[in-house]
């Protein structure tokens, strides 16, 4: 059999390791379920895989991780989030999966790249409109708007425009050596004037926490303490996003609304590698996370749940 080990693969984060390596152990020793930091180098064909599960925050940092865990998904591990569809998310994407699933999302339009790689000439775009129609995408989304990446974190890029010029100045800093001249997907979407705002925190495809989440506020207070989101708008903020991320197989995933007028309007919910750190989330939720987190991967080692991604991937019919 299989050893039951739970590796973690994390970036810089320093609160949610060593607590949550600790809770797995403590309540995984009776099924003789380890926890332990993973270690990855080099993998090989034949390499016997280490771990039954792996949770995975940075392999969209890291890329050979993300290398390793495609074929060790294969080879039996469950990995959460699962590699391949992290990769293939996008957040237009995700919009337009929201508006299927009757969650609302903002107004959004995916824009062409701003700038390409130097091999690439007008002969590579024929098929790409131009110009750009600016006043129908402007009429579209309305201002102010917000010009972010298709992926990303971090609030990385995020621009506020109000006005088209600021959109254009924008959309030109994208293709600019800020970016490395590395073309970058944007999307625009309507600004959302919010009069309320709440994150959840989704673990499992089931377990979600929302809270009050202040987007002015510094970042490590932007989780709001002491005034809990409640009744109708608690109910509805669990309803999304438990719609969302059961359709995205997210096991561990961020999930963002604005308030407008009692609508939640999704914003944010590609978050595969949440923000777990115990200063940010705060106590209560910190516990509620480690709770949550060690169940899912306990269940997982013990071949108790199936990862969602089994059964649908072509080759999972291959995974030992
Ligand atoms: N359509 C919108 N309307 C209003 N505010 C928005 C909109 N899109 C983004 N924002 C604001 O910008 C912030 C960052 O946007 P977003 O969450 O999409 O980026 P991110 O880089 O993924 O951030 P994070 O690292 O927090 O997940 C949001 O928290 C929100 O305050
Ligand atoms: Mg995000």
């Amino acid at each position: 059999m299989k050893d039951r080990i739970v590796g973690l693969l994390v970036g810089r984060e320093d609160t949610f390791p060593k607590p949550f390596l600790e809770t797995v152990e403590r309540k995984g020793a009776a099924f003789g379920i380890r926890a332990e930091m993973a270690l990855l180098g080099g993998a090989k064909l034949d390499d016997d895989p280490r771990y039954a599960v792996i949770v995975d925050r940075i392999s969209h940092e890291v890329p050979y991780y993300r290398a390793h865990l495609k074929g060790a998904a294969l080879q039996g591990t469950v990995v959460v989030n699962d590699p391949f569809w992290w990769e293939a998310d996008e957040k237009y994407f995700e919009c337009v999966l929201a508006r299927r699933l009757g969650v609302a999302v903002p107004k959004t339009v995916v824009l062409p790249n701003k700038s390409h790689i130097p091999d690439i000439n007008e002969g590579s775009l024929r098929n790409l409109q131009y110009p750009l129609d600016w006043q129908g995408i402007v009429s579209y989304v309305g201002l102010p708007a917000i010009l972010k990446p298709n992926t990303g974190g971090g609030w990385k890029d995020v621009y506020r425009v109000d006005t088209m010029e600021e959109l254009i100045w924008a959309y030109d800093q994208t293709g600019s050596a800020a970016f490395g001249y590395r073309p970058k997907t944007m999307i625009l979407q309507e600004f959302i004037k919010w009069d309320d705002y709440v994150r959840c925190i989704c673990i499992g495809r089931k377990h979600v926490r929302p809270m009050r989440y202040d987007p002015t506020a510094p970042f490590a207070e932007r989780y709001v303490v002491g005034r809990p989101v409640e009744g109708e708008l608690l109910e509805r903020a669990v309803r999304d996003a438990t719609t969302l991320v059961d359709a995205l197989g997210y096991d561990m995933d961020t999930v963002e609304f604005a308030v407008r007028e009692g609508t939640l309007y999704a914003i944010d919910f590609l978050n595969p590698a949440p923000d777990f750190d115990s200063f940010s989330i705060k106590e209560e939720a910190f516990a509620w996370v480690l709770e949550h987190m060690s169940d899912l991967v306990i269940d997982y080692a013990l071949g108790r749940a199936e990862p969602p991604w089994r059964g649908e991937m072509r080759w999972s019919r291959f995974v030992r």
